[in-house]
């Protein structure tokens, strides 16, 4: 038998642990076509509150008692499908389960891990799609240039915590991180290659950032939009760049309760680009972020910060976190106890 959790009731704004239900089924055997995988690790992410309301265009609908769905790696131990064999690291859309079947369906966004000399808790953090949304929304989305200043909100999160890294990798002058209290704000720029932080909990924001940032802002990294995001565009240089990778300040929030921004009008006057994108569009490129990424972390500049929490038991409250602001960089639930 197998453990699972499923959809137990939609959330009213934060989810409770009672929203979600665990249950128990036989482990699958798979049919022609078929790999049967065994969950490794399982990534978190704040959409997946999202996904419990039906709230994206790009997952399956989620019924009352259909299994979470979820990101993770797993090892394959059946293969019916010659595109895997046994023994093969592989992340892909598992759901929240000790094992999935996957197939052919491109669904599934299998990705087979070349790097598997790295811990494969790397195939949910710095070598999956949060690692990969660093490196796109910096370098491809935003077109960093050697030499400029980066600011980065969400700077102790999953993403966030990447950013300055590959920031230094790409050259960057000064990268200041966002983050929420001192404690993470230490962590910034004593483990994580931020040069300076702004705690946006603490007193005067906009004087924190003109005393961070006083030659101005080239480049925006920002995962939490809202105030935040209109208050920093006050500060972006002419030709500067915003990646609009996530809005967390806005998920909860009915559209007419969101912000209503005052400072647009600065993209046109200052010939701002501020641009959206997800990272599921990109898949052509992840072979090449995986290696590029994996580089940086053999040659040392690169220093992936795990949040690490064990057992599948665990997953509810790993989500519930990401919006109570209790991870300090990926957040990454260690299912199999002899995953490496
Ligand atoms: N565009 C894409 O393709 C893509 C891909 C992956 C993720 N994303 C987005 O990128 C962002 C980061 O994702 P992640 O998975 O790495 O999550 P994450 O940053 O680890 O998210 C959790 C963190 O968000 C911060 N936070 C929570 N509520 C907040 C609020 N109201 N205001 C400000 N900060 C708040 C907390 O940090 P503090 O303690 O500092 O508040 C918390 O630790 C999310 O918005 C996500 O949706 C986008």
């Amino acid at each position: 038998m197998m453990r699972q959790w499923v959809l137990a009731s939609r959330p009213d704004g934060l989810a409770r642990t009672s929203d979600f239900a665990m249950q128990e089924s036989p482990i699958p055997t798979p049919d022609k076509g078929q790999v049967l995988l065994k969950t490794q690790y399982l990534g978190v992410a704040p959409v997946m509150l999202r996904y419990m309301n039906n709230g994206t265009f790009f997952e399956r609908p989620l019924e009352i008692g259909d299994v979470m769905h979820g990101r993770g790696v797993g090892i394959v131990v059946a293969s019916r499908n010659s595109s895997f064999k046994e023994g093969d690291i592989v992340q892909c859309k598992l759901g929240w389960r000790e094992y999935a079947l996957i197939d052919d369906d491109s669904y599934y966004m299998p990705f087979v891990m070349k790097q598997t000399d790295l811990p494969w808790s790397y195939g949910v953090s710095a070598l999956a799609m949060s690692g990969f949304t660093a490196l796109l929304g910096l370098r491809d989305i935003c077109n960093l240039k050697k030499g400029e200043r980066v600011l980065v909100s969400g700077a102790a999160g999953g993403v966030g915590s990447q950013v300055a890294f590959i920031a230094k990798s790409l050259g960057c002058e000064q990268v200041v991180g966002i983050a929420g209290g001192k404690k993470k704000c230490h962590l910034l720029t004593d483990r994580l290659a931020y040069d300076d932080s702004i705690d946006y909990k603490g007193e005067d924001f906009e004087r924190q950032l003109n005393s961070a940032m006083p030659d101005g802002i080239n480049v925006f990294f920002d995962n939490v939009g809202g105030e935040m995001l209109d208050t920093v565009i006050g500060h972006v240089l002419r030709r500067g760049r915003i990646a609009i990778c996530g809005r967390i300040s806005e998920y909860l929030k009915a559209p007419d309760e969101c912000h209503r921004p005052r400072n647009f009008y600065l993209i046109g006057l200052n010939d701002l680009k501020l641009e959206g994108f997800f990272i599921y569009n990109f898949q052509e490129r992840f072979r090449d972020y995986e290696s590029t990424l994996a580089h940086w972390i053999r040659s040392g500049e690169f220093h992936p910060l795990e949040d690490i929490m064990h057992g599948l038991e665990k997953m509810p409250d790993a989500l519930i976190g990401l919006y109570e602001g209790t991870n300090c960089g990926v957040r990454v639930v260690q299912i199999d106890p002899d995953a490496r």
